[in-house]
């Protein structure tokens, strides 16, 4: 576990701004800075981030956190490598791992990643040394300059070449990271030989993995880096890191089965196009591909292959699919891939043909109708018992509503025979992070909680008897205070308080909370005002409880004395509660 107080610490020595603007460009305006959001496709700016607070927010799409959030999110790294990352830049060591996080060795994946930079490097050398590597990328169509933006490099043919560059061959990490084999008498020899190389690299630029092609005719065609503590296939999309701006340019991303699809569509001027890392389609990488763009196309092989690849997408697209949000497919003629296509059609018929692509729902209808006779009773009873589990998948409401509708007309049955007939559940969208379990709100706590998020230091003149049980809000204005009376929060910024509830109950409800702070703060000058009235109105409504709790009790079983007289007390301090203005 990294300590709570390293995390705060972090937060007060780095800046927010310097550290978005590793990954984006930000312009001044005001006390703030702003740029367009990465977040989700915009024409102008309605992304902002502000260095008082430490926290940034689109006013957009939401989105919205610290500069650890930033980095998870857009970097998709995880919290430990993120807070590694960030800690590195002012030369801090990350004093404690958790030891069962997903990386065993977390301080050794520092080395790994150089190790592999380091590869990287020496196969692009190399390359350039290579005629007939050269020979092969020109035959496919590729220029140097796509070749450069790919960092595409030649592994030279030798058993051990990389001992060129790691003069401590047997080093552990070589094997770690995937780069060397170990033999069976013990010998280690490299896994890349006499194959141009295609670096795979994470959000941040850092070589995580390579795919290695044969030049010309061999087997296998593909050699990839095995799954490492960097690289983990299910995740990853080849040609992301460059194909980003193009993507929010476009609001379209483009997935491609094979790596040479990516650059050959790059070199005719598509841009937008990832590719899957030789594995399916997994739902985490539909996840992201829809946090990039608002349209995700699929663009498989036209044989029997590219059809499976495309089915196994759409499983993986139902869970993630959202109504504002658009996934489709792009089969092409049986004899060609995106590669072979672009090249014979150019670049203009593939876009066109990728507009044109056949929306989920229509495929998805196609491959449930798909054998199945609906001319006869059998047919139509089939097809809905087959349809059953992917409506019940789908979490986007007017989509599965509209494949109802589909279903019903290929059926005979009514929308309503279809939807009892699946079970279909309401649908309610897994959150990330588990919620506590909220109570009834309470607008009052609320306003509570938002003034004291903006101004800590009230936080002092309340106490622990006024906060209302048993709201949704109870339980996070407890902690709040106690983290704020104890000095665990060390500034005032929201990023800093965010991460103090960082994987805890209270993350979702605190999170909703600065977003509305941001978008609505309270004026300066009135929040000592709004302050007082709301601890006025708690104090009032406490009264107004208690006193009602007693009454109650006075009608069924009687008081006691005591009781009697804190009754009197109650309705004495009800009447001198000054009638305030509200807020
Ligand atoms: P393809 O066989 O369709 O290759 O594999 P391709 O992309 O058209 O390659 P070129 O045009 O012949 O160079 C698609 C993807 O499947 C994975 C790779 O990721 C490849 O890009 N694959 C394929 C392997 O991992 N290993 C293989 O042997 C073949
Ligand atoms: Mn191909």
């Amino acid at each position: 576990m990294i300590p709570e107080s390293f995390i705060q610490d972090l937060l007060a020595r780095i800046d927010i701004v310097d550290v978005i603007e590793r990954y984006l460009p930000l312009k001044k305006a005001g006390a703030n800075y702003v740029a367009c959001c990465p977040f989700h496709s915009e024409k102008t700016p309605s992304f902002s981030v502000s260095p008082s607070k430490q926290f940034y927010h689109c006013f957009g799409c939401g989105a919205h956190g610290s500069a650890i959030g930033f980095i998870m999110e857009y970097a998709g790294l995880g919290f430990i490598e993120t807070v590694e990352d960030l800690a590195g830049t002012i030369g801090l060591q990350v004093p404690q791992q958790r030891p069962d996080e997903r990386r065993p060795k977390a301080a050794g994946t520092a080395p790994l990643t150089e190790f592999m930079t380091r590869a990287a490097k020496f196969y692009k050398e190399q390359l350039k040394a290579s005629p007939h590597a050269i020979d092969y990328l020109k035959s496919r169509g590729l220029t140097g300059e796509i070749a450069a933006r790919f960092g595409l490099g030649y592994a030279p043919d030798g058993w051990q070449g990389l001992a060129a560059v790691f003069p401590d061959y047997s080093d552990k990490a070589l094997a770690e990271c995937g780069l060397v084999i170990e033999g069976d008498a013990g010998k280690r020899y490299d896994r890349f030989r006499d194959r141009i190389m295609f670096p795979i690299l994470d959000g941040r630029g850092n070589v995580i993995g390579f795919g290695g092609r044969v030049i010309g005719q061999g087997e296998p065609k593909y050699l990839n880096s095995p799954e490492t503590p960097l690289f983990e296939k299910g995740r990853e999309l080849y040609g992301l890191l460059q194909a980003r701006i193009a993507i929010r340019d476009e609001n379209c991303v483009i997935v491609v089965e094979g790596y040479m699809d990516v650059v050959a569509l790059a070199q005719h001027g598509v841009g937008n196009a990832v590719a899957t890392l030789g594995t399916a389609t997994t739902s985490t990488h539909v996840h992201k591909l829809l946090r990039q763009a608002d349209r995700v196309i699929f663009c498989f092989d036209g044989d029997n292959a590219g059809h499976k690849a495309a089915a196994r997408a759409l499983d993986a697209s139902l869970e993630q699919v959202a109504d504002n949000k658009t996934i489709a497919f792009l089969f092409l003629p049986p004899e060609d891939d995106p590669d072979s296509y672009v090249r014979a059609h150019g670049a203009d018929t593939f876009r066109t043909q990728a507009r044109q692509a056949m929306p989920l729902t229509d495929f998805l209808m196609q491959e449930l109708k798909s054998g199945k006779d609906l001319a006869t009773a059998e047919g139509r009873s089939q097809l809905v018992h087959a349809a059953k589990p992917q409506l019940g998948r789908l979490q986007a409401p007017l989509l599965r509503l509209q494949l109802v509708k589909l279903l019903a007309q290929a059926s005979g049955f009514s929308q309503a025979e279809i939807e009892s007939l699946c079970g279909l559940p309401a649908i309610v969208r897994k959150p990330i992070h588990a919620r506590a379990p909220r109570g009834a709100p309470s607008p009052i706590a609320r306003k509570l909680l938002r003034v004291i998020v903006q101004q800590p230091g009230l936080a002092a003149r309340l106490s622990a008897d006024l906060i209302p049980e048993g709201h949704a809000e109870t339980g996070v204005l407890n902690a709040l205070i106690v983290a704020i009376t104890e000095g665990e929060l060390a500034g005032e910024g929201y990023g800093m308080v965010l991460e103090h509830f960082r994987s805890t109950a209270h993350e979702s409800l605190i999170s909703e909370i600065l977003g509305e702070l941001v978008e609505e703060e309270f004026d300066a000058e009135s929040i000592e005002a709004v302050f007082t009235d709301t601890v006025e109105r708690l104090r009032q409504a406490g009264i107004h409880n208690e006193i009602n709790a007693l009454n109650a009790k006075n009608k069924s079983v009687g008081l006691a004395s005591e009781e009697v007289r804190r009754l009197q007390q109650l309705l004495m301090q009800k009447q001198s509660v000054k009638p305030t203005t509200s807020a």
